[in-house]
């Protein structure tokens, strides 16, 4: 059964663009395919851990194959959580706003709690293997202004997905939101039919 994880990160909710043409792209998905799953991620309204004292203990002593005390372990449950979401996904569709160039601090933090080795990856003196190959990656990225400095928001992505062993990514951007209603709704209104056209072929 396909089953889809979907990252939503705006706080905008419902004047969010990056959240309307995700929900495009679900519905058109979920018509394609009569018993697939989706599981939402909410950034705002999940807890997400801390990444200090226990946890970052029990980052650093996997890495160092040491056995983790209880409070590490009981820590490191909590993360395997959350990655084990990413790993039941065939899909992680992932709705980002740019902030600053880049994703929003929540989506950052998500990411640096999961993105840990033996859950997502592991290494050794070859280098990075992803453990996520065979799944896809799709980023529906809304952005106020057009373009004009360097991206780190999709190409944050995209660099993250690689390193999960991701190669198979998917781009819609919703550009110029906050250059009036009308740009807005157009950006949103293309961004939505591309959202149809993709989810038919994934
Ligand atoms: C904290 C913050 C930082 C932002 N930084 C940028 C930026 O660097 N570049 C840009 O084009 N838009 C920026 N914006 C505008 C948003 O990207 C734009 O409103 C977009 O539509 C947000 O996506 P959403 O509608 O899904 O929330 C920023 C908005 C906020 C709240």
């Amino acid at each position: 059964m396909p089953h889809l994880l979907y990252i939503e990160s705006s706080p905008r909710k419902q004047r969010s663009a990056s959240i309307e043409v995700a929900r495009t792209f679900i519905d058109a998905w979920q018509a394609q395919h009569a018993i697939a799953t989706v599981d939402t991620l909410d950034v705002w309204n999940t807890p997400l851990p801390e990444f200090d004292g226990a946890a970052l203990d029990a980052k650093y002593a996997g890495i160092q194959g040491i056995e983790r005390t209880p409070e590490q372990a009981q820590a490191w449950a909590q993360i395997t959580e959350l990655a084990q979401r990413f790993v039941s996904a065939d899909i992680i569709l992932f709705a980002v706003p740019m902030w600053n160039f880049g994703i929003p601090y929540k989506l950052k933090h998500l990411i640096d709690v999961v993105s840990q080795k033996d859950l997502l990856f592991t290494f050794d003196e070859r280098g990075l293997n992803g453990l996520l190959d065979g799944r896809k990656v799709v980023v529906i990225a809304a952005r106020g202004a057009p373009l004009d400095r360097a991206e780190h928001q999709i190409a944050y992505l995209t660099t993250w997905a690689e390193m999960v062993g991701i190669d198979e990514q998917y781009n819609i951007v919703i550009e110029k939101t906050l250059l009036g209603p009308e740009v807005d709704a157009e950006s949103r209104s293309a961004a939505s039919k591309a959202a149809v056209a993709l989810a038919a072929t994934l």
